[in-house]
């Protein structure tokens, strides 16, 4: 059973996972505020992306490029006369739809005049503004609608500097921009959003080697992140959805509220990048290979995944409403404890008895190890509903027998079942529960 996108927008709205942008003035199209609980949990996903692509492989080296980049890059790339959708206004209520997602002939869906719409125009995707005090043409810059980019232009600097070898790898994880006509289904599609991105550059006829290797590793990731394996699957492009230069391209699709969609690109890119860059910039991108002295302009494997839609992703897959054994029933959001928003929750059984005192020193002494959360407000069964609501994975309750023996109880998020641990044994305890 897939979770409703209305209840995860109304979960994340109410305990402070995501708002609309500029919400007390009516809000922003296409633009969210990730609140105190979203932040740790976009952060805590990028990190397991981060520390999987550049860590658990030893050829994999970081990025962090700007959002503004000359704006030749984007001829070069293709986006100034490429990245547009087809697009058509209503002349009568102005509302704006893509051209390939209506029925033309069809009444407004908004305003339900008939022929009113305008011929369809491509609208190109990227977000313009001027840089320096000159708002004229010889000004503009975009705001990157991929972070993909700044990797290829970087390339001959890492390159030159990091000692790497082809194959190799540069990661990077931020923020890109698009213009995108059409901005519902929440955070999926949104005008301003996070990609985690991997470019391995490869020498010239190894691509279709690396390209099931990334496949694989991908997916892994997601499967390694606890996502049900049954909510995601393949997508190869047809012939209609590839890139004019690209050799081959997967997707990775998640089954969102609103169906399968999207959630991952992994493209066999040839050397097209590099070799348009080379050709707009008139630097010399080739790699010499120190082996056999060729010299070539690497071939390329992307991996592309969007963080805001893997935030998306975590809380429709960590969605469940259960029915308790008392006969209620419990919002729990089942996830990874690595992406887990709050790992631990300390809860005194009661605040009086010195025994608040001793939960209060405890969560104290976890903060080392663990993001923590201390709550002794209300009856401890509805404070075990509010850590399933937003996915503490343990919470540890402090009682009377806590002060006799120094011991505690630790409580399972998704089993609910119950184990007494001594306190000085918590931060191993839970760190070991944690891994598996
Ligand atoms: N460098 C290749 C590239 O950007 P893409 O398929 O356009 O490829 C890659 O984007 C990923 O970025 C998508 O799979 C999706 O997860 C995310 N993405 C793209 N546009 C998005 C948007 N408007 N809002 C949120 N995520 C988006």
């Amino acid at each position: 059973q897939v979770v409703t996108m209305d209840k995860i927008i109304s979960l994340c709205r109410r305990r402070g996972f995501i708002f609309q942008s500029s919400e007390i003035y009516g809000g922003l199209n296409g633009a969210y505020d990730y609140g105190p609980l979203g932040v740790d949990l976009k952060n805590n996903i990028r990190d397991f992306w981060w520390k999987e692509m550049t860590q658990m492989h030893d050829n994999i080296v970081g990025l962090d490029a700007s959002i503004l980049m000359h704006p030749r890059v984007w001829e070069a790339s293709g986006h100034v006369s490429n990245f547009s959708d087809p697009m058509v206004d209503c002349k009568v209520c102005k509302s704006r739809f893509r051209a390939d997602q209506i029925d033309l002939n069809a009444p407004c869906p908004v305003c339900g005049n008939k022929d009113s719409f305008t011929e369809p125009r491509n609208f190109n995707l990227m977000f313009e503004t001027h840089i320096g005090a000159n708002k004229d043409s010889a000004s503009v810059v975009y705001l990157r609608p991929e972070t993909a980019q700044g990797i290829y232009v970087d390339f001959k600097n890492v390159l030159q500097s990091s000692r790497v070898k082809i194959p190799f790898g540069i990661a990077q994880v931020g923020k890109s921009f698009r213009n995108e006509i059409t901005t519902k289904n929440f955070i999926f599609r949104s005008c301003e959003f996070e990609q985690m991105e991997m470019q391995f550059f490869c020498k010239p006829g190894t691509e279709d080697e690396w390209f099931p290797y990334w496949r694989e590793q991908r997916m892994n990731f997601y499967k390694k992140m606890g996502i049900h394996p049954e909510h995601l699957r393949w997508h190869q492009h047809g012939p209609d959805e590839l890139a004019f230069y690209a050799k081959d391209a997967y997707d990775i699709q998640f089954l969102f509220p609103m169906g399968w969609q999207e959630l991952e690109g992994v493209h066999s890119r040839t050397n097209y990048d590099l070799t348009q860059h080379e050709k707009f910039s008139g630097k010399d991108l080739t790699y010499l290979d120190p082996e056999t002295n060729e010299r070539y302009i690497p071939f390329v494997v992307e991996t592309s995944a969007g963080l805001t839609r893997n935030v998306l992703m975590a809380l429709s897959d960590a969605y469940d409403e259960e029915k308790t054994p008392e006969g209620d029933v419990r919002t729990v959001l089942h996830f990874h404890p690595q992406i887990a928003p709050v790992k631990v929750a300390v809860l005194p059984l009661v605040k009086k008895d010195g025994i608040a005192e001793y939960a209060s020193k405890l969560e104290h002494s976890l903060r080392e190890d663990f993001v923590t959360f201390y709550d002794q407000s209300g009856a401890v069964g509805r404070r075990y509903r509010r850590m399933d609501e937003i996915g503490t994975p343990y919470c540890i309750t402090v009682d009377y027998q806590t002060l006799e023996d120094h011991t505690v109880t630790v409580r399972f998020r998704d089993s609910m079942q119950q184990e007494r641990v001594a306190v000085d044994q918590i931060v191993p305890f839970i760190k070991n529960a944690m891994k598996n």
